[in-house]
């Protein structure tokens, strides 16, 4: 993790963190690891997050779980072993695990031996599945947590797209990049999204929003040729803890929905989810198309990122200044307030206020 110290700008009321506070992503948080599609009935799939083995399975009567991948025996990770859609066969000497984590046999005990399998018991973690997202938590309180995102349309999902790209790059770094209008221009300047350096002055409207704050709907951007395809529709940006940022495009009755999701990975690495739902029909046959223009929006921020946090890592400081900044100033804010919260246990609440916003992007 990158120990990075933020110098604000003097002209803002956010005053500067308090060193050390708030560096780690948070553990009370929901964070997406796999799009829902990929893991089958009676499959299993090893993910980390937050340095954490963890496995994570569907039964075959399509309840999801996970574990900690790690066999309580000699530590090897069950991930290996064998599951059959009820329990998992560590792959060292054949332990049998529940999905509830709960061990229901050890082959090599006879009778006589006094050990009740059943008092030994794997670690287990809150799952969830939405919008064919799933989501892992670690942490303790799900309920005191930021909810798990509703991605959900007006009308049946017709297209669903979803990419990831693994980011040598800390959580904070990759977080700035979904709220981060000043690099749009010289990160994604590709020909078809925004061709050349067309900075315009462009003022958004802010709101904030129980774990984060609202780009207000607005007309999308004139000189983004993505959205002047769609007739530059109305667009509304939701950013939310832990580091979320959720976008909708309306087009009269329909929508597009565009989502990204930080994951922190361990503390060199961020996994960054791109998930684009839309109730549009006409959309289907461009999946393809959209596939490959998400991934490759991906891979720009993955480049500049990952310089960026070897920069970093000669000198651990940004400055963040004028008001193309305010919403990393914003995050931090965030951060370091649900942070507060959940270590003194009391419940988060939101200081940001609303604010028009100006900057040239
Ligand atoms: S390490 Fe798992 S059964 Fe021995
Ligand atoms: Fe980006």
């Amino acid at each position: 993790m990158s120990r990075s110290t933020i110098a604000m700008d003097a002209s803002t009321t956010t005053e500067a963190p308090p060193a050390n506070e708030f560096r780690e992503p948070p553990r009370e948080a929901w964070y997406c690891v796999k799009s829902a599609g990929s893991l089958a009935t009676g499959a299993m799939a090893s993910v980390t997050v937050l340095g954490e083995q963890v496995v994570i399975g569907r039964t075959k009567l399509g309840e999801l779980f996970a574990l900690r991948d790690r066999c309580p025996h000699r530590g090897a990770p069950l991930s290996e072993g064998r599951f059959d859609g009820v329990a998992i066969t560590c792959p060292f000497h054949g332990w049998r695990f529940g999905a509830d984590g709960r061990c229901r046999a050890m082959p090599t005990l006879v009778d006589g031996d006094v050990t009740d399998p059943g008092q030994v018991k794997v670690g287990e973690f809150p799952i969830r599945e939405s919008d064919g997202i799933i989501w892992l938590y670690l942490g303790q309180r799900p309920e005191l947590a930021p909810p798990v995102p509703v991605l959900a349309l007006a009308g049946k999902t017709r297209c669903r797209v979803a990419v990831s790209v693994l980011v040598e790059a800390s959580y904070d770094l990759s977080v700035l990049s979904l709220i981060d209008p000043g690099h749009v221009g010289y990160v994604h300047n590709s020909w078809w999204w925004r061709p050349t350096a067309t900075a315009q002055e462009k003022v958004k409207d802010f709101e904030p929003l129980p774990f984060g704050f609202r780009m207000k709907a607005h007309k999308a951007a004139a000189n983004s040729r993505g959205y002047r395809l769609l007739g530059r529709p109305q667009t509304e940006v939701d950013f939310l803890l832990p580091g979320q940022r959720i976008e909708r495009i309306r087009l009269g009755e329909r929508a597009i929905v565009n989502a990204t999701f930080a994951t922190p990975i361990d503390t060199r690495r961020t996994l960054l989810t791109n998930v684009l739902l839309s109730d549009l029909p006409q959309l289907m046959p461009l999946a393809p198309v959209i596939r490959w223009a998400g991934h490759a929006f991906l891979r720009q921020d993955q480049r500049i990122l990952e310089l960026a946090q070897q920069g970093l890592e000669r000198k651990p400081t940004m400055l963040l200044l004028g008001q193309a900044d305010r919403l990393a100033q914003w995050y931090f804010c965030l951060k370091r307030d649900y942070a507060a919260a959940r270590r003194e246990g009391t419940v988060f609440s939101n200081r940001l206020g609303p604010e028009r916003l100006r900057w040239r992007t």
